[in-house]
């Protein structure tokens, strides 16, 4: 069989982490979560009492932290495991604002990219069919509404007994969506080769379908 690679690209709780996990279960591919490396370098800058707006300083400390998922998905940096603390919605916001910054987006687009070299990879985010793999197989871009996607995360949010309010987060989404597709460097955008998939009114297993219809001819 042909080993591809898959670029899921979308706004936040548009699902495409929950669909690239039962993806790469189903095809013994390994998922990549960058958004959860976004994530990583807006909680570890918080904790190190770095500026989010110093582009410098974050730049510096990336190359000082090591950041590494496990099997199950758990994400550590340097060993210690933040897979909780980088799901709150401060943390959301944080990942937007450091992730606008040219100097963080080339070192983690690197590091992507070193990854997932050897094909097999499902990499979920907003800029993987755009620039991280331009030449990827097969690439998607899942989109839903702003209340279906705020219902989503607030359900999971009360899943993992994270403490949210729904009007913040419904908020905070379009907020997002604004930031990550107005920004200088990689904004959020659809490439021009992606399927786009509406999944506001579809089940998990309808999303899981389709795309498997369109990996399929690839493999
Ligand atoms: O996907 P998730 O919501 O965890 O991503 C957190 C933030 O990280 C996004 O709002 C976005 O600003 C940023 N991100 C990015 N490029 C990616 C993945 C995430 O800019 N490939």
């Amino acid at each position: 069989m042909n080993r591809i690679n898959i670029a899921i690209d979308g706004p936040s709780a548009a699902g495409k982490s929950t669909i690239s996990k039962l993806l790469a279960k189903e095809l013994g591919y390994a998922h990549l979560d960058t958004g959860a490396m976004y994530r990583c370098v807006g909680y570890y800058s918080k904790v190190k009492g770095i500026d989010e707006h110093d582009e410098q300083a974050l730049a510096a400390m990336i190359d000082d932290m090591q950041i590494s998922f496990d099997s199950m998905g758990n994400v550590f940096i340097n060993g210690e495991d933040v897979s909780k603390a980088i799901r709150t919605n401060d943390m959301s916001m944080r990942a937007s604002s450091v992730s606008a910054h040219p100097m963080v987006r080339e070192k983690l687009v690197e590091m992507q990219q070193k990854i997932a070299k050897d094909k097999g990879y499902i990499l979920d985010g907003r800029d993987i069919g755009t620039v991280v793999l331009p030449d990827a197989e097969v690439k998607v871009y899942m989109i839903a509404s702003v209340e279906a996607r705020a219902k989503r995360r607030f359900k999971e949010y009360e899943e993992k007994h994270i403490e949210a309010d729904y009007d913040e987060i419904y908020q905070d989404i379009e907020k997002r969506d604004y930031q990550d597709m107005n920004r200088k460097t990689s904004p959020l955008r659809k490439a021009d080769d992606a399927k786009e998939i509406d999944t506001s009114d579809m089940t998990i297993e309808e999303v899981v379908s389709a795309i498997r219809n369109l990996i399929q001819p690839c493999i």
